[in-house]
This record gives C-alpha cells, sequence and structure tokens, in this order.
C-alpha cells in the first residue's frame, strides 16, 4: 500500500525551467525565412512579400464564369482534410483487463475503493495542485534502491491521473537498466525509445494510448549506455517537442535508483521535479539522506512517498 509519507516539500521560486519552440518552428509554413526576418520587415515589404506567395491561379481572375449548376463530386476542388491533432494519431491500444486480473497486477484501476487507490488518488491532487502552482508539468519518479516500488507507483500515479476529466497524462519508462512499465501494465513491450531519445524516431511512432488520456512510452530493450543517450542534445529536444506537440498536461518519468547509476542524474536537467519512493519496509533514514544530497541543486524535491506503509502510517487507513 502507498502512503503520503510528508507534504510535498517545495523551496525557491517558480521558475518554468523548459521553453520549447522546436515544434512551432517545424510546423511554420513560412519555410524560406530565417528566424527574425519578418519582425525586421517594413510594411510595404510584407505586403510585396505577400503578394509573391500568392498563387498564380488564385491572383489571376478566371476566365471560365462559374458553372450555374452545383458541382459534381470530381469538379468539386478537394480541399486537404484538416489533419488531426498529434494526440489523437497516438494508437490507441486499450488494456487487456483480462490480462491484468489474471496477473494479479496491483493497479489501482483495478480496486478503486482500495485503501491504495484513496492514497494515489491523494497524492494525485497534492502534485497537481504543486504542478499547476509552478507551472511545471514533468516529474521524475525514482527510489534509493531496486524494488522500493518506483515502477509501482509511477504507473498507478499516471493512472490516478489520467481519471482526471480531460486531462493527458504521458508515463514514460525510462530505466534502461530494468524496464518495468509495460509488466506492471501488462501490455507487451514495443517501440524503439532510443530512437526516440535520439530524434531519429517521431513521438506518434513511440507513445501508445491504453487509455484516451493516458499515453504510455514501453521500453523493450534494457541498453547499458543509456547514460549517454540521455545527456544527448536530441533527448532535450525530442521531450520538449513532444511536450509541446501532445498538449499533455502532465509527463512522468520511471526512472532507475537513484544510488545505483548515473542515468538518473542525467534526467534530472530535463524534469522540473522528482518524486522519491521510499519503501517502508527497507529504505533507511542514511539513504533517504543519501538520496536527497544527491538531488538537492540538481531538482526540486517534490515529495517522498512512503510504498509498502504500515497500516498506522496510512493517512487513509
Ligand atoms: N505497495 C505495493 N503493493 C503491492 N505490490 C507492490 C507494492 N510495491 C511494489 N510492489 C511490487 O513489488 C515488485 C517491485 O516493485 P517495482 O515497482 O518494480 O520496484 P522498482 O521499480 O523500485 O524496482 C513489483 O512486483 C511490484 O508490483
Ligand atoms: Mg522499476
Amino acid at each position: 500500500m502507498a502512503a503520503l509519507a510528508d507534504q510535498p516539500a517545495i523551496a525557491g521560486n517558480a521558475v518554468v525551467k523548459h521553453f520549447a519552440v522546436s515544434g512551432a518552428f517545424a510546423a511554420s509554413p513560412a519555410q524560406g525565412l530565417q528566424q527574425g526576418d519578418e519582425a525586421r520587415m517594413s510594411e510595404q515589404g510584407f505586403k510585396r512579400f505577400r503578394r509573391r506567395r500568392v498563387p498564380a491561379a488564385a491572383a489571376a481572375p478566371s476566365a471560365d464564369p462559374a458553372p450555374s449548376r452545383p458541382l459534381t463530386a470530381q469538379e468539386a476542388p478537394q480541399l486537404p482534410a484538416p489533419l488531426p491533432e498529434p494526440w489523437d494519431r497516438i494508437r490507441q491500444l486499450p488494456f487487456d483487463s483480462a490480462a491484468q486480473e489474471q496477473a494479479g497486477l496491483p493497479l489501482v484501476s483495478r480496486f478503486r475503493a482500495g485503501p491504495a487507490a484513496k492514497s494515489f488518488d491523494l497524492l494525485r491532487t497534492r502534485l497537481l495542485h504543486t504542478l499547476k502552482e509552478r507551472g511545471w508539468k514533468r516529474v521524475a519518479v525514482t527510489g534509493p534502491a531496486a524494488g522500493c516500488g518506483t515502477t509501482f507507483s509511477a504507473v498507478n500515479l499516471a493512472l490516478s491521473l489520467a481519471r482526471v476529466p480531460g486531462s493527458r497524462t504521458i508515463l514514460m519508462d525510462m530505466n534502461f537498466r530494468r524496464p518495468g512499465v509495460a509488466r506492471a501494465l501488462g501490455m507487451q513491450p514495443q517501440g524503439d525509445l532510443a530512437g526516440f531519445l535520439s530524434g531519429s524516431v517521431p513521438m506518434e511512432d513511440l507513445l501508445l494510448r491504453p487509455m484516451p488520456s493516458l499515453a504510455v512510452a514501453l521500453n523493450g530493450a534494457a541498453d547499458q549506455d543509456a547514460a549517454e543517450l540521455l545527456h544527448g542534445r536530441g533527448c532535450a529536444a525530442a521531450l520538449d517537442d513532444m511536450m509541446l506537440r501532445s498538449g499533455a498536461d502532465t509527463a512522468i518519468f520511471d526512472l532507475p535508483p537513484v544510488l545505483e547509476h548515473d542515468d538518473t542524474a542525467a534526467v534530472l536537467p530535463l524534469v522540473d521535479g522528482v518524486l522519491l519512493i521510499s519503501d517502508g519496509t527497507a529504505t533507511t533514514a542514511a539513504q533517504l539522506a543519501a538520496c536527497e544530497k544527491m538531488l538537492a541543486g540538481h531538482t526540486q524535491l517534490l515529495g517522498v512517498v512512503l510504498n509498502r506503509a504500515r497500516r498506522a502510517d496510512s493517512p487513509v487507513g
């Protein structure tokens, strides 16, 4: 059972750390323009520029008078149909609830009335409050050691976030040492996450939507050189572009343990804050202190979540 140990502890001023422009530039119709050209143009110059770009057929009046009868299907102009927005282009792959049940997966979506579901809803509400206040969207989830319940918490928090009406949540398995999101959700690992993070695979080819409001990036291939991939320039740009074009409200990143790999340190500049998962049956105070020391100065510690809490520790019983 998960329980909140602390109120999320937040220090410092609100800063919007991520300013994304790559998607907007790619979508600009004025591809021949250099950045800043439009701002420098005089009004006359701009009119000349517009005239030059009017297609000849539209500029010259048509010699043929318009037919007085309705156009046939063949004669009607073939207007390009508007493209669906990027979120709607992400492939839908509904959960296999029978397989989830058979595998006995501890998912809050299967036990809506249980105390763990209530704990995750409480965590979600507090987290959303903090993120909204700060204008933040990207949250990493990590723990001091493997087995603390990082993936369990990341997955259940994402499921809880995705229940907010009209919201969009992305869950990414950024644990290249021991990927676990696909297994935790009862899905088949698929998609080229490394390709996406290096900038060669678009978000629409990576993400899957098991719920209309939830997109997941699964990870099937463990990669021991992940830190270099995560440090790469393409990685920051790919995530900026994904956040911009998907219109996601929140992105949850499932990470390897802080104290075991430097992959986590590589991801910290890419997120707004971190949730630290502590295992009520195994994590020591010294481990938590070591994690906080490692995170300090690199990111905001949004809170410490007590997993596998004893009943007496749980705020929701
Ligand atoms: N509170 C919990 N209740 C039930 N099962 C849990 C809980 N926390 C973790 N587990 C299970 O323990 C195992 C290890 O958890 P996991 O989230 O994969 O750890 P980590 O990602 O930190 O290595 C998984 O099988 C997970 O489902
Ligand atoms: Mg894990």
